[in-house]
């Protein structure tokens, strides 16, 4: 069984992908690491995540185990994460690495919890149950905004909100595999929702499909 999670950046998507695997008993892939991954290594060889190249090489040595310990949640290494991203054979080279761990879970484990942009358009789109979260990029930016205040209180609100503007263009923008909802995904908008309420209403849909399976 697997459950894909979408959405653009900051919309919330880990949080809940990582609450319902463990209600759940699934494996989770955060499928954004791998991108993160490859964008922090190019950055540490003082080259451009838009190198091809690099970003291609970088993609390669962490499919076959090589990783390294490097900060991968800041705001720069999203923005190199992206721009790799944006490159189509970096998104080969970590496609059947997705869908290898989406397709055996680990041992005890029934089912993975994927999130990422194009989980269910591209990784997994036979995905039985699939979830796009959106929310307005002021939200967001807010959102991302009170996290990194809590380690930096010199954060800048209109730096953060530029950043997820920039993200959020490019990763819709590309031509292979841009973020975009499947069709057959169940959209929640939320804006006006706490990560509580999204996890219920998310919840609910599941134990809908699985009683009418
Ligand atoms: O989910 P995240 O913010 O950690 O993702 C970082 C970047 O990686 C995101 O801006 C675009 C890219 N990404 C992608 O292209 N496809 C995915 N399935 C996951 C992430």
């Amino acid at each position: 069984m697997i459950i894909a999670i979408d959405g653009p950046a900051a919309s919330g998507k880990g949080t809940l992908a990582r609450r319902v695997a463990d209600a759940m008993g699934y494996a989770y892939l955060d499928t954004g690491l791998l991108y993160r991954a490859t964008g922090a290594k190019v950055l540490a060889l003082g080259l451009d995540p838009s190198n091809d190249d690099a970003a291609i090489t970088a993609a390669e040595k962490l499919v076959s185990g090589d990783l390294d310990g490097e900060e991968l949640r800041s705001e720069e290494v999203g923005s190199a994460a992206s721009k790799v991203a944006a490159i189509p054979k970096v998104r080969a080279v970590l496609l059947d690495f997705q869908r290898d761990l989406a397709r055996t879970p680990p041992a005890g484990k029934r089912g993975a919890v994927l999130d990422g942009r194009d989980i269910g358009t591209v990784v997994c789109p036979e995905a039985p149950i699939k979830f796009y979260l959106t929310a307005s990029v002021e939200e967001r930016a807010n959102r991302r905004f009170k996290q990194l205040q809590e380690k930096n209180p010199a954060a800048i609100y209109e730096r953060v909100l530029k950043e997820l503007e920039e993200r959020d263009a490019r990763d819709s923008a590309r031509d292979v595999a841009p973020l975009k909802m499947a069709s057959d995904a169940i959209h929640i908008d939320t804006d006006r929702l706490n990560a509580d309420a999204v996890f219920n209403a998310v919840m609910a849909h599941i134990r809908t499909h699985m009683g009418e399976n």
